[in-house]
């Protein structure tokens, strides 16, 4: 599997689509998987909604998003990639499509496609035109942002509006990728947030998500950035969309993988692919925070709760406490130093076994963090180490740090930071050991994960 999509709430639950190809471990012509959840956290799955099944979608159903239809029905709007005899690259055009369902299934619209290459401006490029965010306005009406590559410009974001949702026109491009990283942008997503708007996407070539933070104007359709930051500083994290929760909440989920090495894997796992922890999301200072969505908490057991542990000194390298071990894991620590005096480096170690572990270092002085999966087994991936510049706090550091068989995820200082990673160590490999060199003071508070609430 790879991106999320139509990520929405429907029917009074989530509905989770996502990219799918169950006939091999690599990607092939993509169909949309579906799942629903009541609390973002337990899923269930149901039948493929979308087949790449026409002869304008049969190159694969790549991704989009979901809204409400005004009589109920629920809707998807998704890039279909039909196949272009023409090309000598052997590449599909990418066209907009429909289909329609009630939560379960889906039925392809009649007049698909309802957005094609003839509907870009100037230098657009046909085959490089995909994953439409779909929303409507306060006035009923309905927009699209939708990614593309201008031959000329580069990365860009368009904007197409609509009046009944089925006949659509280019409105304008919403943003350019000038001074951003990526010669094209992915998966665009468009929302609003404590006051402000964000425009997210996966950009290809750095690979990244990153966000933009500014304001979107309805009327005129344009968006104005403040600021633009970088949503990941772990390594696997892409393709993100948002819904929005009864109560409120900006939840965000991601594909957890890097594409760059979306081809690496363990031969003997029988899967490929997997989401991240779903995230809250919150402005702060006009910084994008993000943290693990609340519902987890309350699968926590086993609590294990070390406060004020003094760590390192001259007594021992390693320090390991009794039952913080496991990969199913949510973790919160606190480090900072002892009396006022400052240490050189903080670091732990998990999915830890005689032969495997990977490292997390945090170095107060120059206030780097370092996630390091270069002796996590297999995966044979060159991106082994990532580095995040975390604010310093005088040697203070809060990290909740997730384990989830496959994955870690950790959320650095109330998620101004979040470094994820996938790593095939054999689940066997338990331990979490923690170093430090000086001595530093550490509050830990364990839980293992349940299965069922
Ligand atoms: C991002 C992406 C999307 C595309 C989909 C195809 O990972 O390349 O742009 O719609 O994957 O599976």
């Amino acid at each position: 599997m790879n991106d999320p999509n139509g990520f929405s709430r429907y029917g009074g639950t989530y509905h989770l689509f996502y990219q799918a190809y169950p006939d091999g471990l690599n990607w092939g012509p993509i169909r949309w998987g579906h799942a629903v959840s009541e609390d973002l956290i337990r899923w269930e799955r149901l039948p493929y909604a979308l087949m790449p099944d026409q002869d304008y979608d049969v190159g694969g159903c790549f991704s989009g998003t979901a809204l409400t239809w005004d009589d109920g029905r629920h809707m998807l709007m998704y890039t279909g990639c039909q196949p272009d005899p023409d090309d000598t690259l052997g590449r599909g055009l990418q066209i907009q499509c429909l289909a329609f369902g009630d939560g379960t299934t889906y039925e392809k619209y009649d007049d698909n496609p309802v957005i094609t290459g003839d509907m870009l401006p100037e230098g657009g490029d046909p085959y490089e035109f995909r994953d439409p965010k779909v929303w409507r306005e306060a006035d009923g009406t309905f927009r699209a942002v939708i990614a593309n590559y201008n031959r000329t410009n580069g990365a860009q974001i368009l904007l197409y509006r609509s009046n009944d949702g089925l006949h659509w026109e280019y409105a304008d491009v919403l943003a350019d990728g000038e001074g951003k990283p990526g010669w094209m942008w992915e998966c665009p997503d468009l929302f609003p947030l404590d006051g402000k708007y964000i425009l997210m996407a996966g950009t290809m070539g750095e690979v990244h998500t990153i966000c933009r933070i500014g304001d979107y104007d309805p009327c005129c359709g344009s968006f104005r950035e403040d600021c633009w930051q970088s949503m990941e500083q772990g390594f696997d994290f892409y393709a993100g969309q948002t819904v929005q929760t009864d109560d409120g909440r900006r939840i965000l989920i991601g594909w957890m993988q890097n594409p760059r090495t979306a081809e690496y894997r363990e031969i003997d796992l029988p899967i490929n692919g997997q989401m991240s922890v779903p995230r809250e999301l919150q402005l702060r200072d006009g910084k994008l925070l993000q943290t693990p969505v609340r519902e987890l908490i309350s699968y926590r057991t086993d609590e294990v709760v070390y406060r004020n542990v003094k760590l390192g000194g001259e007594a021992r390298a390693e320090q390991k406490f009794n039952e913080i071990h496991g990969r199913t894991v949510d973790m919160e620590l606190q480090i900072r130093p002892d009396a006022g005096k400052p240490y050189e480096w903080f670091r732990m170690r998990f999915a830890e076994d005689a032969d495997h572990y990977t490292e997390f270092t945090y170095e107060p002085e120059t206030s780097v963090a370092t996630l390091d999966r270069s002796h996590a087994g297999p995966g044979r991936t060159d991106l082994t180490r990532a580095q995040a510049a975390v604010r310093d706090r005088g040697g203070r550091l809060d990290v909740r740090i997730l384990l989830d068989r496959l994955s870690a995820e950790l959320f650095i200082n109330d998620g101004e930071q979040v470094m994820s990673a996938v790593i095939y160590t054999d689940r066997h490999a338990e331990d979490i050991t923690f170093y430090v060199k000086g001595t530093a003071v550490m509050n830990i508070a364990k839980y293992r994960i349940k299965e069922n609430k």
